[in-house]
């Protein structure tokens, strides 16, 4: 249903401003979009999965700043994915973190 063209422009895309001044939302009461389940037996985990996720994604944006490695060009990236329960990379993506320092120099 996440991935139904009737539903969704360009499915297979990711493009996470599809989200943006969008009403859909992920408490089940969009049948197109329930990556938590719905009703009685949706996920009772789901507020904690979401910080679980979020909140180890800010600390990294946050701490480091992130670029490709040299002479590696963002259009070249295979962004295939596995097919099962969750959706990884085919291909691992190799960044380089450096420290961020927030104090002015
Ligand atoms: C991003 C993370 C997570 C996703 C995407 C997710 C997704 C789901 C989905 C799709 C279901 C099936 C709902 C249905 O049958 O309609 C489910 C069920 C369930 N989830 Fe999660 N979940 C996540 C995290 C968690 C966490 C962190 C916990 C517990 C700490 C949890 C506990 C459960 C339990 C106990 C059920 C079974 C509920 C029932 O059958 O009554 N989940 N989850």
């Amino acid at each position: 249903m996440g991935r139904e063209p009737k539903y969704w422009a360009n499915p297979e895309s990711f493009e996470p401003e599809r989200f943006e001044n969008n009403p859909t939302d992920l408490t089940g009461n969009h049948f197109e979009y329930l990556p938590f389940g719905a009703g009685r037996r949706i996920c009772p985990g789901l507020t904690f999965g979401l910080t679980g996720v979020e909140l180890p994604l800010a600390q990294l944006l946050f701490n480091f700043d992130w670029k490709l490695p040299e002479g590696i060009n963002p259009d070249n990236l295979n962004m295939i994915e596995n097919s099962g329960m969750t959706a990884s990379r085919k291909e691992d993506l190799y960044l380089v973190a450096t420290p961020y320092d927030p104090s002015p120099e």
